[in-house]
């Protein structure tokens, strides 16, 4: 069984500020780093560091090669990584005093995807593969529908939500990964149990995980629901946590960890994320999460 993330490649900007800019508000930033970031690329070196082998499929564009460097770096396969004339997708991150942020994104070169690399890079897969997608690249509904005709298991986090999802057969999808806010935005539903409830009732097949920030995150399968709380740490940065979550729990499935051990790596993985500044160079590896976890601490 291969795994395949489908997603972006960002290059991030991060501006530190004392607070989050409000409309018509100047404000001088106190540094500015570059990092390597994209939901995409996130979750696939989350994979990679979780000790999951991966290939990543995307596009990057003019100065995007530390975003092909980062995959090589931490063992993530990158035949399917083209790169192509043109700006790369990047984003400008603030971040405040207490590691909470806002992200305003430019999709570049990955809004340049084409039916023909869909295609190409879909060649190499067949049914009981594992397919991740997220929602910053174009021709999603293309990628899932073809992936859904080979067979292979689609797991979906559907960030950032907008109309494109619309234009998806979300019934094809075999495991959301989704914070509240999304789920309110696929289900029309604010809280937890509800969104559940609804999921449910509108994707029968599907199991779900929805992540609810400080009260931790909710699996819910055929077998039940199952309930994980948060380790508490000093916020540095919170981008990218998310996407190690998502990656250490998609670990833990291919692992064959039990649901509940795997709600707790993914959560202690996120938790040393958030500790730590930037995307993919916050993300903890496999080995750290485990001695945290023999530690008792984080
Ligand atoms: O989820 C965090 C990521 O969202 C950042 O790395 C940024 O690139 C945006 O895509």
């Amino acid at each position: 069984m291969k795994v395949l993330n489908f997603g972006s490649l960002n290059l991030d900007y991060v501006y530190q500020v004392e607070s989050i800019l409000i409309p018509g508000e100047t404000q001088a930033s106190k540094s500015r780093q570059t990092f390597c970031g994209g939901k995409g690329l996130n979750q696939s070196i989350a994979l990679a560091k979780a000790g999951i082998p991966v290939y990543h499929a995307g596009l990057i564009g003019e100065g995007g090669e530390p975003l092909l460097e980062v995959c090589k770096e931490n063992g993530v396969n990158t035949e399917f990584i083209r790169q192509i004339p043109g700006p790369c997708g990047h984003t400008v991150i603030q971040v405040d005093e207490n590691g909470q942020n806002c992200i305003l994104l430019f999709g570049g070169s990955n809004r340049s995807m084409t039916k023909e690399f869909v295609d190409t890079v879909l060649d190499s897969f067949e049914e009981g593969d594992i397919i991740l997608l997220q929602n910053e690249i174009n021709e999603l509904g293309y990628i899932i529908d073809r992936a859904y005709e080979k067979h292979m298991m689609i797991i979906l986090n559907p960030s950032p939500f907008d109309n494109a999802l619309e234009n998806c057969d979300l019934s094809k999808i075999s495991l959301f990964l989704m914070n509240e806010i999304e789920g309110f935005q696929i289900t029309g539903e604010k809280e937890p149990d509800k969104i559940l409830t609804k999921v449910k009732a509108l994707y029968p097949k599907a199991k779900v995980v929805l992540t609810l920030g400080g009260d931790g995150s909710v699996y819910q399968d055929e077998t039940g629901i199952y309930r994980q709380g948060i380790f508490k740490v000093k916020a540095v940065d919170t981008t990218a946590a998310g996407d190690t979550f998502t990656g250490y729990f998609i670990s833990s499935i291919i692992d064959g960890l039990p649901v509940q051990d795997g709600l707790e790596l993914a959560a202690k993985a996120s938790a040393i994320a958030v500790s730590r500044p930037g995307a993919t160079a916050s993300i903890p590896l496999r080995s750290e999460v485990v001695k945290e976890k023999s530690n008792g601490k984080i």
